[in-house]
C-alpha cells in the first residue's frame, strides 16, 4: 500500500514513516514544499541504509494521491492543508493524528478544537473522506530510532467501520504496536485531549511511557 503523510517532514509524520517502511509499505512524505520533503526522505533512507526504506519525498498536493493519508501537521494547521486536496482525499481513508495541545510551563494542557476534536474537524471539512482518529500518544522521538522497540496499544476510532478496520492493520503493521477500535468518531475528543495527560506524565517522570491497556486477552 502507498501511504501518503501530509506534514511528514515532523518528527511525528518521520516516526510514522520510517516503521510503516521497515513494516514493508511504501510511504511518501509531504511537504509544503516538496524540496524539504525530499531532502527529510533521503535522510531518513540514509540514516538506515540496511533497511532499503521505500520513502520518498513530495509536496502535500501530491501526497494526496497514495492510497491512504495520515495528517501529520500542527492542529491549526490542519483544516488549512486539506481544504485544497478534498477532491483527492474523496473516497479515501485520511488518519489524523494532530492533537491541539498548548505548552504551559512543565505541563500541556488540552484545548477543545470546533467539533470537541481535530479529527471530528477533518471529518466536517472532508465529508467525501472516511476520517479516522489514531497514533495519538506515540512518541515521535522512539519511533524514529528503528533500534528501539515500541511497546503500546494505540487506539482507533472513526464513524466509517471501513476506516476503523483499516487503521487498526496499519497499526497492526508496525512491529510492537496493537491497535484497538475504541469506537466512533466522538471518542477522538477524549483520545486528543489525553495526549496532554501523557506529555505530562512524560516530562515529570522523564520517560516515554506508551498506552497499554490490560484485560485483552494475549494475542
Ligand atoms: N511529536 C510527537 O511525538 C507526536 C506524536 C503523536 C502525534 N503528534 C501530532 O502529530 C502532529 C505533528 O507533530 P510534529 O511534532 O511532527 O509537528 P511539527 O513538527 O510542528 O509539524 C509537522 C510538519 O507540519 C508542517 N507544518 C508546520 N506548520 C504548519 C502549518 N501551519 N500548516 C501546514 N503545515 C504545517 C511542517 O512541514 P513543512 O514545513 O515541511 O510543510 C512540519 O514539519 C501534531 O498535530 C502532533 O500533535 C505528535
Amino acid at each position: 500500500m502507498r501511504i501518503g503523510i501530509l506534514g511528514g517532514t515532523g518528527p511525528a509524520g518521520r516516526g510514522l514513516a520510517v516503521r510503516l517502511a521497515a513494516a514493508g509499505d511504501e510511504v511518501v512524505i509531504g511537504s509544503r514544499d516538496a524540496d524539504r520533503a525530499a531532502s527529510v526522505a533521503a535522510d531518513l533512507v540514509g540514516t538506515w541504509p540496511d533497511r532499503a526504506l521505500a520513502i520518498t519525498g513530495v509536496s502535500n498536493e501530491d501526497c494526496a494521491a497514495a492510497d491512504l493519508v495520515v495528517m501529520a501537521t500542527p492542529w491549526d494547521g490542519a483544516v488549512a492543508t486539506v481544504k485544497p486536496l478534498a477532491d483527492d482525499l474523496a473516497g479515501k481513508v485520511v488518519v489524523s493524528m494532530a492533537n491541539a495541545l498548548v505548552k504551559e510551563g512543565r505541563e500541556f494542557l488540552a484545548l477543545m478544537p470546533p467539533r470537541g476534536s481535530v479529527a471530528a474537524t477533518l471529518q466536517a471539512v472532508l465529508p467525501r473522506s472516511l476520517v479516522s482518529a489514531s497514533f495519538h500518544h506515540l512518541p515521535a522521538s522512539e519511533m524514529e530510532k528503528l533500534s528501539t522497540p515500541l511497546v503500546a496499544d494505540v487506539l482507533v476510532c472513526s464513524d466509517h467501520p471501513g476506516a476503523s478496520e483499516a487503521t487498526v492493520a496499519l497499526v497492526d503493521r508496525i512491529e510492537g504496536l496493537r491497535g484497538i477500535d475504541a469506537g466512533s468518531l466522538s471518542q477522538a475528543a477524549a483520545i486528543e485531549a489525553f495526549t496532554a495527560v501523557l506529555i505530562t506524565v512524560n516530562i515529570r517522570h522523564k520517560v516515554h511511557a506508551a498506552v497499554q491497556l490490560s484485560g485483552f486477552p494475549e494475542a
